[in-house]
């Protein structure tokens, strides 16, 4: 695909996100040479910066990208640096956006980048809108000469009606063609893989609906907890977090029918399509039945205490907070009906771990009866991080006499891909927004009707006082009560075995 000339203007950029994660992901872009000959980047934020601070501060100082690069001279980080400009816009982000714009001009005339610009808001949610605003008022959003692009972090939105009115408020000033709404676990390449394992091979997809899977169980751990980001999570929890944006995003790459083609609207319609056919809890039965929250409390581990969730920096003591969801959900479309979806996430778990189990029906018929074949042993994993891959568990026959079958794995791993360098998320993405291609980005219908499905359960988990919040060591895999939403079925699958 073709980059165009343009410029990065990132709001935000003295924040943690532009130093840790953009900033290193531009520099392998350059490395890899797939920024276009004029490019330039406009940092813009509260901070009061000079150019050289700026370089200084996420390029000559910084750890994050020691970390996140591949060796490199000193003298090509320092050409990356030069590529790099900062403007003040004040503590409110108030000082004049004439002075913006001018600056943009300048910077597009000295360095030839054709008047297009992405604005790249990394700000609190609070601000897109006024920024948009503001950027519209200096006719900013304007594409006469050169196309403007808005990419929007998350969260988008704290509910249904704040996203609702939040993409009314971005309409007002960008078309949604130009709006690219971030979901990083879409920059995934595992994630990404769930549509060619579907879509481009013969042998899973006759097998995938409800004539052949039995349940469909989503893991998403991590083994930190909040780290500094107290604040921001206590408001936020593991539901707004992690569920309605990463895990209903890959529900729906799952789920989904096979789109037309690879283009970003025909599988974003799809997409949409499936989360639309995520079955609403609405009663407070239904959702006391099929919802769990949980906190991490203080513990130990290997001699090491670990704050509780409520002792961690900037958390309300008494706050009632998940760190630990895990929701049953059915979907009713024709290829879903009757089988039960089990998603959890969660902070402070064993380990950091990823991936989506499919577990398939037991044979109609055992002949096997005495195999030590257990029912529903047949699994397709996709592993989204870490050891990223596919296995497959299936049956095979022990040597020797008589029918015993032991469990066998067919597995894949992306490391044995050693010639392909995997782009980070945040890589791919960029790239993707510079060639204005927004299929891994979530469309304002698809933000929404994933908001449609988790609002009950936050007002039900808000409103109903009978809902309780469990505590769970670190280290360990949640509280046994979650035990009892996939009762039945034996046990969550265990990401380690
Ligand atoms: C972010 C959440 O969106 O995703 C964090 O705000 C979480 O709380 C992070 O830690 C997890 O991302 P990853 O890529 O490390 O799985």
């Amino acid at each position: 695909n073709k980059t165009d000339n343009q410029m990065l203007v990132i709001f935000g950029a003295s924040g943690d996100l532009t130093a840790r994660k953009l900033v290193p992901a531009l520099f392998n872009l350059y490395q890899g040479r797939h920024l276009p000959e004029n490019f330039t980047v406009l940092g813009v934020s509260r901070s009061d910066l000079t150019d050289d601070d700026f370089r200084k501060k996420v390029v000559g100082q910084s750890k994050y990208l020691e970390e996140n690069i591949k060796e490199s001279d000193a003298a090509f980080i320092d050409r990356f640096a030069e590529k790099l400009f900062y403007e003040d816009l004040g503590k409110e982000y108030d000082t004049s956006y004439e002075n913006l714009r001018k600056r943009i001009f300048d910077l597009d005339k000295a360095h030839g980048t054709g008047g297009n610009v992405i604005f790249y808001l990394s700000t609190p949610p609070s601000l897109y809108e006024i920024i948009a605003k503001n950027l519209a008022d200096q006719g900013l959003n304007e594409e006469k000469r050169g196309w403007k692009r808005l990419i929007v972090e998350k969260p988008f939105g704290y509910s249904l009606a704040s996203a609702k009115a939040l993409n009314e408020g971005l309409h007002r000033y960008f078309k949604e063609s130009q709006i690219y709404r971030i979901d990083h676990y879409l920059g995934k390449e595992t994630v990404q893989n769930l549509l060619v394992t579907r879509f481009a091979n013969s042998i899973f997809e006759p097998l995938w609906n409800r004539n052949y899977i039995h349940h469909v169980e989503i893991t998403n751990a991590e083994s930190g907890g909040v780290e500094k980001r107290g604040g921001y999570y206590d408001k936020s929890g593991a539901l707004r977090d992690m569920f309605q944006n990463h895990l209903l995003q890959i529900v729906s790459l799952v789920i989904m029918e096979p789109p037309i083609g690879a283009g970003p609207d025909e599988i974003r319609n799809e997409k949409v399509k499936a989360l639309k056919s995520l079955r609403i809890m609405r009663d407070d039965e239904t959702l006391h039945n099929n919802t769990i929250k949980a906190q991490y409390i203080a513990s130990v581990i290997n001699g090491e205490k670990i704050k509780g969730y409520r002792d961690e920096e900037g958390v309300d003591p008494e706050s009632n907070t998940e760190t630990y969801a895990a929701i049953k959900f059915f979907v009713d479309n024709w290829r879903w009906a009757d089988v039960p979806f089990y998603v959890r996430t969660a902070k402070r778990m064993p380990t950091k771990v990823t991936e989506v189990v499919i577990h398939f029906k037991s044979p109609h018929h055992q002949i096997f009866k005495d195999s030590g074949m257990n029912n529903k042993d047949n699994k397709l994993i996709i592993r989204i991080q870490p050891d990223e891959g596919i296995l497959i568990k299936f049956g095979v026959k022990v040597p020797g006499q008589g029918f015993k079958v032991e469990r066998a794995n067919l597995d894949f791993y992306y490391s044995s891909l050693v010639e392909n360098h995997v782009m980070e998320a945040y890589e791919r993405l960029l790239l993707d927004a510079m060639q204005g291609d927004a299929t891994l980005y979530a469309r304002a219908d698809e933000v929404e009707a994933a908001w449609e499905f988790v609002d009950p359960i936050l007002d039900y988990w808000k409103n109903n006082k009978d809902v309780k919040t469990y505590g769970y060591s670190a280290g360990v895999w949640g509280p046994t009560n979650a035990d009892e939403l996939i009762e039945g079925l034996g046990m969550w699958r265990n990401p380690s075995e």
